[in-house]
């Protein structure tokens, strides 16, 4: 296969490519409007962040294959990648540790401030009293959005603090996941408001479609408790930003976010939001996936996909 690889692609996993007799352009920095140019005559293409809005698949007709390495196709036109025979793939369940590890990681960084924290203390403050007010996790309630891989493994590795876990009921579960929820202990609510009622920690693990989007506005935000953390390491769309900003006036929302609205379309940019800078908001710069081994295990998929589809296999995604 003629690949270009637009995105960062972990070097054994290029190399392997090429070994298995692909012929690979490797261009990880390639920004959406390079992409016409750069998949003259390429069959796949392999994107992290890079874009690839409609006008791509207009002009590239050797394409057949495009793989997203990770979960969600929201950053790919499918509707228009469709239209022109080509397959659109994504790769998901194996970051889902490193996304609910980073979901973590910003939960008990905010009950600990630990970013102010290091300010101060890089700033040449020391401030004991200031920092000494945290509420710490053990016994808190959690409710988690979206019980699907990412949202699984994080209810696990919360509830293992000594949470409860929470999250709504829904008809037609797979046994699998009720399985999984009943060992974990999730206690489920019949409703978003009920949930967001309930529990003292809201985390979203669901992907951007035009049903989730806006899912966390100013009505459900009008059910929240104050003081409030809510963590969203899927995708910005699901929260109407405006509202969070006023919920974090209002009733002290604090929010760990890695994804936001309006993120740069190659992965780096600048970003110039309200709420990035606002003190209630520990931000990272979409980042849930960036661990080595959740970018090997990707990789890993991704190079047995492209030789599936060479030797003709359907693929099932
Ligand atoms: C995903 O969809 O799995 C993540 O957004 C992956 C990434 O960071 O690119």
């Amino acid at each position: 296969m003629r690949v270009l690889l637009a995105d960062a692609f972990p070097e054994p996993h290029l190399a392997d490519l090429v070994e298995r007799g692909h012929d690979c352009r490797y261009e990880p920095d390639t920004t959406t409007g390079q992409l016409a140019d750069r998949l003259s005559g390429r069959e796949v293409l392999i994107v992290r962040s890079t874009r690839v809005p409609a006008e791509v698949f207009d002009n590239a007709d050797a394409l057949r294959l495009v793989i997203r390495a990770g979960s969600g196709t929201n950053t790919i036109d499918c509707a228009a990648a469709a239209r022109r025979g080509v397959r659109v793939c994504n790769v998901p369940g194996r970051n889902a540790i490193a996304v609910a590890e980073l979901a973590l990681a910003l939960l008990l960084a905010l009950d600990r401030t630990i970013c102010d924290n290091v300010a101060d203390l890089r700033a040449g403050r020391w401030d004991k009293k200031r920092y000494s007010r945290a509420r710490g996790i053990f016994g808190r309630r959690v409710g988690v959005i979206g019980l699907g891989r990412i949202g699984m493994a994080f209810a696990e590795r919360v509830a293992a603090l000594g949470t409860t876990v929470y999250a709504v009921a829904k008809p037609g579960r797979d046994p699998h996941t009720l399985e999984r929820a009943r060992a974990i202990g999730i206690r489920f609510v019949d409703d978003l408001p009920e949930l967001a009622r309930t529990c003292d920690v809201l985390s979203l693990h669901l992907p951007a479609t035009d049903a989730t989007r806006h899912l966390v506005d100013r009505d459900l935000l009008a059910h929240v408790q104050p003081g409030t953390i809510i963590l969203n390491t899927a995708r910005g769309d699901l929260i109407d930003e405006d509202a969070l900003i006023e919920a974090m006036e209002t009733k002290d929302v604090r929010a760990g976010l890695d994804v936001f609205a309006d993120e740069p379309a190659t992965g780096t940019g600048t970003i110039d939001s309200r709420l990035v800078k606002h003190p209630n908001v520990y931000g990272t710069h979409h980042i849930g996936a960036s661990t080595e081994q959740a970018q090997h295990a990707v990789a890993a998929e991704v190079v047995r996909m492209v030789d599936a589809f060479a030797s003709g296999e359907v693929l099932h995604c």
